[in-house]
């Protein structure tokens, strides 16, 4: 098969890629650059600007290297009727489940004041609560949320997830299983920690904002690990500099790279992540990929596949 790359990164990045793609792929041939009206059977990608793809004839994949694909579906040259798959790699779920736990264990320990403690040269013991104490609320259920459900739970919090569809089956015994619009205000309200991992879509835009937070009971901390469009910033700061909320753990900004002089660089308040909270794990990513194409060559459907309508 002809196999299409396309990447939005630099080219030692683009050039590691396609060596870890070539030796997991190695009897396909892989295309760079195209004209318009080349064929190709699958492209591969990772978060390419709009129309990255156009001109290309034949295909009958879209690969993503990612596992959010909303900027994908955004682009209006992506054909409509070729299918779109996302990565979905447990290798990039324990990764997002660390991240997870590294954000839950520092607000729950209070890692983040004693960090701010050392750089004001201050000495000074907070108390130490149990994990049972401090009750987690994942936003969404899905390949990150389960792994990271999953983890804290492990780890001894009570752990509550919500997704959109009918509950399922819990992914660590304990976690309870929220569903629907309806079942939200009340795990919110009984929450001392939220981890968002939803996908972005029409209906998830701007989630994590005012009257949301109200609902949260005061001291709260959110963790957004999810992408900057569930944020509404300036409801985040405000909700911080009223103390209503305590902290927040932020990997993923409306702009990025996060702009100099943005507030949230200096916010007390505020840890930021340059969006490194599960990065795609080139190795078993390309393995992910590989196990696709033969999908295809065999004329099975391909796995991860997108749902254009619901947006994830
Ligand atoms: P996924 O498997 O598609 O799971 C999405 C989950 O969100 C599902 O449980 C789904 O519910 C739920 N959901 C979707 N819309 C909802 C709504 N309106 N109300 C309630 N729940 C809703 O996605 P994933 O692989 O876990 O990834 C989640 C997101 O993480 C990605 O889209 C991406 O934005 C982000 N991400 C970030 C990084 C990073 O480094 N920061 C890395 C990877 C991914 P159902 O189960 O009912 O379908
Ligand atoms: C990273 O943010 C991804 O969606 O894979």
């Amino acid at each position: 098969m002809r196999i299409a790359f396309a990447a939005s990164v630099g080219p030692d990045e683009r050039a590691e890629w396609l060596q870890v793609l070539r030796a997991a792929c190695p009897h396909h041939e892989w295309l760079e650059h195209w004209h318009p009206g080349q064929a190709a059977d699958v492209a591969v990608v990772a978060n390419p600007p709009p129309g990255a793809l156009q001109g290309l004839r034949g295909l009958r994949l879209v690969q993503s290297l990612w596992a959010g694909v909303e900027r994908l579906l955004q682009d209006p040259t992506l054909p409509a009727e070729v299918p779109l798959a996302r990565m979905v790699d447990p290798a990039m779920n324990a990764a997002m489940a660390e991240t997870a736990a590294w954000a839950v264990l520092s607000l729950h320990r209070g890692f983040f004041d004693y960090a701010r403690q050392q750089r004001e040269a201050c000495w000074r013991q907070r108390p130490q609560r149990r994990a049972g104490t401090v009750p987690v609320l994942v936003l969404g259920l899905g390949a990150m949320g389960r792994a990271v459900a999953g983890r804290l739970a492990a780890l001894g919090y009570p752990v509550s997830a919500w997704r959109r569809g009918a509950a399922a089956d819990a992914p660590w015994p304990g976690v309870q299983v929220l569903h629907g619009a309806a079942a939200l205000p009340a795990a919110l309200g009984g929450a001392e920690v939220l981890v968002n991992l939803l996908p972005l879509t029409a209906d998830t835009r701007g989630i994590l904002g005012a009257p949301l937070f109200a609902q949260l009971p005061r001291g709260a901390s959110v963790v957004n690990l999810a992408r900057g469009g569930h944020l509404v910033e300036p409801d985040l700061l405000a909700a911080l500099d009223a103390g209503h909320l305590r902290h927040a753990v932020l990997d993923v900004f409306a702009t990025e790279p996060l702009p100099p002089g943005h507030p949230f660089w200096t916010h007390p308040c505020v840890t930021v992540l340059p969006h490194v909270a599960a990065l795609t794990d080139a190795r078993s990513a390309a393995g992910v990929v590989a196990a696709n194409l033969g999908r295809l060559e065999r004329g099975e459907p391909p796995l991860h596949l997108v749902d254009r309508g619901r947006g994830y």
